[in-house]
Formats: structure tokens, C-alpha cells, sequence
């Protein structure tokens, strides 16, 4: 009797194993809030003039310098709050965390516009990616008071690529 609990211990312990090793992951992967944020330098090699134009032109692609020549006079948590709209993905999965850890999304990149890119860099389908945007994209960072009359055509083009 004892030895068929055993058994059966083992056999759901290698289930367990097999399920957390490999279930698991396999089973999130295609979820929305599995998708993580990857980097621009990810989306060159499939997106090459987009991304040199974006380099080239756009100022996200310097906004972590552009807050670190402040830095001297802030305190450290002041610093912090300028990561929500200066970095990609602050806080959220694959963003920013410090410059030190994640280097390749210190700067605004391509996905704080077209969200996180994992899924997409995985299958290339462009309905794994946000590819038609709107002015709710832009106000988390580009906020009313920020932009006093928001102009919806000019801007929703601008500054990208
Ligand atoms: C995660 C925050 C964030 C989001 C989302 C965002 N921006 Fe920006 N944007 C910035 C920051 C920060 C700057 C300033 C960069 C700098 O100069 O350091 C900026 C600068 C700009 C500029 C200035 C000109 C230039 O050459 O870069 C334009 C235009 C612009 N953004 C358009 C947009 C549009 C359109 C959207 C939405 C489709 C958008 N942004 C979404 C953070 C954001
Ligand atoms: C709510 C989002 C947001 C936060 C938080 C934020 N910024 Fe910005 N920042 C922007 C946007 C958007 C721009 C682009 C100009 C604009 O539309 O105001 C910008 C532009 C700038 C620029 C001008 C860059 C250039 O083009 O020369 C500097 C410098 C700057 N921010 C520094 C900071 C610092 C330092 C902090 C933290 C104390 C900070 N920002 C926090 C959104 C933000
Ligand atoms: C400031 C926001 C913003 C950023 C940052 C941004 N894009 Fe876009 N992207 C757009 C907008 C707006 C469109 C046009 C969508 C539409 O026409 O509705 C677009 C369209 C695209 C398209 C579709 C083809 C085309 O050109 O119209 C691709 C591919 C693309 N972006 C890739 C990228 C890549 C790669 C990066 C980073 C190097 C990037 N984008 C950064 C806003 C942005
Ligand atoms: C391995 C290649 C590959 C990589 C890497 C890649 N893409 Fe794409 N992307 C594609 C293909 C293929 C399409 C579909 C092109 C078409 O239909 O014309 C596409 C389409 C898009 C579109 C348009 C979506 C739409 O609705 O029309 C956007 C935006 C986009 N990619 C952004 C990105 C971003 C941002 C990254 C980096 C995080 C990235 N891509 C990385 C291959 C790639």
C-alpha cells in the first residue's frame, strides 16, 4: 500500500516537474500580459529604415541623456520619477530597472509607442503588435498639461521615424 503511495508520489512529483518546467512557460507565452519589453536594437534587423530614422531624428532616442545631465541637482528619488516617461518600460516586465542592468531600454525606444515587443519578435505577425496608434498612446507621457492644445495629426506622426 505504501509502496503504491510512493508510486504515485513520484509520478505526481514528475508531473509537477515536467508541468513547471515546461507547461508553464509554454502555456503564459501566448498571453497578453506575457509580453515583455525587448530593446530597439531587437526590432533593426527586420525594421532597418525605422529604426536608422529613429536614431538619426528622433530626441526619445537620447532621453536618458537628456535626464542624466539633470541629475546633479536632484535627489535620487526625484531622479526616479523622471524613468516613467525618460526610459522604456519602467517597472513594467523586460523594462527599465537601472541604467547598470538594462542599458538596452534606457532611452525611450520603439515600444513605448508600439508596447511591448516580445510576442512579436517571436512570431513577426503584425497582430502581435500595436501598429496603429492613437493620441491615448502619446498622453501617458505626453500629458494635458504638458501639451495645453494637443494636436492629434501633427503630433501622432511626429517624432518617430
Ligand atoms: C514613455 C513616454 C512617452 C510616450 C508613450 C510617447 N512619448 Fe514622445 N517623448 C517622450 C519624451 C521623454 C520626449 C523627450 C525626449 C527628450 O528630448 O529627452 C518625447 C519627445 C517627443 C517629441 C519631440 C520631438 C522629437 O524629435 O522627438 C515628439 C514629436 C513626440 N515625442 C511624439 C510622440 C507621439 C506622437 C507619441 C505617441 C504616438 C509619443 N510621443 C509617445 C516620451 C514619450
Ligand atoms: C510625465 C512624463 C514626464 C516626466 C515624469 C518627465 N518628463 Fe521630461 N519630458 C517629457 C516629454 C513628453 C518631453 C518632451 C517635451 C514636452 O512635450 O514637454 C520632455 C522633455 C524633457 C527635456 C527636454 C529635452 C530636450 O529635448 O532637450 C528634459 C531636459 C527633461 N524632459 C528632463 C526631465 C527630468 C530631469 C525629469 C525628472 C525630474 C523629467 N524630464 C520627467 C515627459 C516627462
Ligand atoms: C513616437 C511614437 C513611435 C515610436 C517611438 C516608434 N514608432 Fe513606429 N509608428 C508610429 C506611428 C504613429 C506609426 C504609423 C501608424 C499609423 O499609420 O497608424 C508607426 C508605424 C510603424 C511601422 C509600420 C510601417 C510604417 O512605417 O508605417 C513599423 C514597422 C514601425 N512603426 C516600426 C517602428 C520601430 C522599429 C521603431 C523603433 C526604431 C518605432 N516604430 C518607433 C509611432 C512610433
Ligand atoms: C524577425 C523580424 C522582425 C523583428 C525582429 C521585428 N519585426 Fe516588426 N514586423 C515584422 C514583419 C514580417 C511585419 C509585417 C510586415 C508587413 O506586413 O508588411 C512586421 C510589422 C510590424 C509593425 C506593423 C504592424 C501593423 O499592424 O501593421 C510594427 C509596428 C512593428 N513590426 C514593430 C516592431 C517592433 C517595435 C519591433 C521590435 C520590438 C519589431 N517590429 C521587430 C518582422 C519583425
Amino acid at each position: 500500500m505504501s509502496k503504491m503511495i510512493g508510486i504515485k508520489t513520484t509520478a505526481c512529483m514528475l508531473f509537477l516537474t515536467t508541468f513547471l518546467l515546461w507547461g508553464w512557460p509554454i502555456s503564459q507565452a501566448g498571453s497578453e500580459t506575457e509580453k515583455t519589453y525587448v530593446g530597439s536594437q531587437t526590432c533593426q534587423e527586420c525594421h532597418e529604415t525605422e529604426y536608422e530614422n529613429f536614431k538619426t531624428y528622433a530626441k526619445k532616442a537620447h532621453s536618458y541623456e537628456h535626464i542624466k545631465v539633470m541629475r546633479k541637482g536632484l535627489a535620487e528619488a526625484e531622479f526616479r520619477t523622471c524613468f516613467e516617461c525618460h526610459t522604456t518600460g519602467y517597472k513594467k516586465p523586460g523594462g527599465f530597472r537601472s541604467e547598470h542592468e538594462t542599458p538596452h531600454v534606457k532611452d525611450c525606444g520603439c515600444e513605448v509607442c508600439h508596447g511591448p515587443g516580445s510576442l512579436h519578435v517571436e512570431t513577426n505577425e503584425p497582430e502581435d503588435i500595436k501598429g496603429s496608434l492613437t493620441a491615448k498612446d502619446c498622453d501617458v507621457c505626453h500629458s494635458a498639461d504638458r501639451v495645453a492644445a494637443f494636436d492629434y495629426k501633427p503630433l501622432i506622426h511626429g517624432g518617430a521615424h
